[in-house]
């Protein structure tokens, strides 16, 4: 089996789903429970509070590191996302992960791949009108990526808010038997959410705290454009009917400082 130790981390790493698979037999075998925290690296502590909350419900935490390509479009950032597997496995193992997956390109995606998932509900609107091919290849990684590690939770960040109800509707519509767990959203001191984007921010771009529910107050704080702010029921992204907010609501959006676009959401 190729198995390799992470340099100073003593993390375990494989790159092949067929040594993936024989870890997680082995702890079967031993009768432990599998938890997953998907990742695309360029870890923080938003990711390491995932991982804690996986060991929360099982006795061993599997991390992916994938920077997964079908879910940018040809203009976006997938060739400057940031990369740092080394740094990725000293903060998985400081965390308590106790392997850590990072396939190549070519394992996920052999020659010929022609597999398309189309999510509706919850990947409805918002994100959707700006990145109309993130749900399509967050869908079909996420599918791969738990048929692979076969958990049975997973943990996805609640800072993508949108994206936590397209898996949730896709393992329930699929019938995959895994508890997907949401992960709290973890802030800088002046409220902005960690996000592995942030690295592209320079000290000036930072911004105050974000909890604005409007255009004009996100603008004023220093972004350069509003893609979309959007208070909507928390349950299902479905609009209020009418003025009043009379349900657990959410208020998300999407803003750009540059040639960066950020998303954030909270619970009201
Ligand atoms: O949220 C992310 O980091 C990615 O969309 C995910 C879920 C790891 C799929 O690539």
């Amino acid at each position: 089996m190729a198995f390799c130790m992470s340099s100073a981390a003593a993390l375990p790493l494989v790159r092949s789903v067929s040594d993936l698979r024989k870890v997680v037999a082995g702890w079967r075998a031993e009768g432990l429970r599998v938890g997953f925290v998907p990742t695309m690296g360029a870890l923080h502590e938003g990711h390491l509070s995932l991982v804690r909350t996986a060991l929360q419900h099982a006795d061993r935490v599997i991390a992916s590191v994938f920077v997964n390509p079908t879910q940018f479009a040809p203009t976006e950032d997938l060739d400057r996302y940031p990369r740092q597997e080394a740094t990725d496995a000293e903060l998985l193992a400081s965390a308590g992960c106790g392997l850590m997956f990072a396939p190549r390109v070519s394992e996920m995606y052999p020659e010929g791949f022609s597999t398309e998932i189309s999510v509706g509900g919850p990947a409805e609107g918002l994100e959707t009108e700006f990145r109309p091919q993130m749900f399509g290849g967050v869908a079909v990684v996420v599918t791969k990526l738990l048929n692979q590690v076969t958990p049975d939770v997973a943990v996805f960040g609640e800072k993508d808010y949108q994206q936590f109800l397209v898996i949730k509707r896709l393992v329930r519509d699929l019938d995959l038997p895994i508890s997907i767990i949401a992960g709290a959203t973890v802030r800088e001191p002046d409220g902005l959410a960690l996000s592995s984007r942030n690295a592209y921010l320079s000290p000036g771009d930072r911004i105050p705290a974000i909890e604005a529910a409007a255009y004009a107050e996100i603008l004023a704080a220093g972004f350069d454009a509003v893609d979309y702010v959007a208070i909507r029921r928390a349950e299902d992204l479905r609009r209020f009917a009418s003025d009043r907010v009379d349900a657990p609501a959410r208020v998300l959006t999407a803003a750009r400082i540059g040639a960066t676009r950020l998303i954030d959401n909270t619970g009201v």
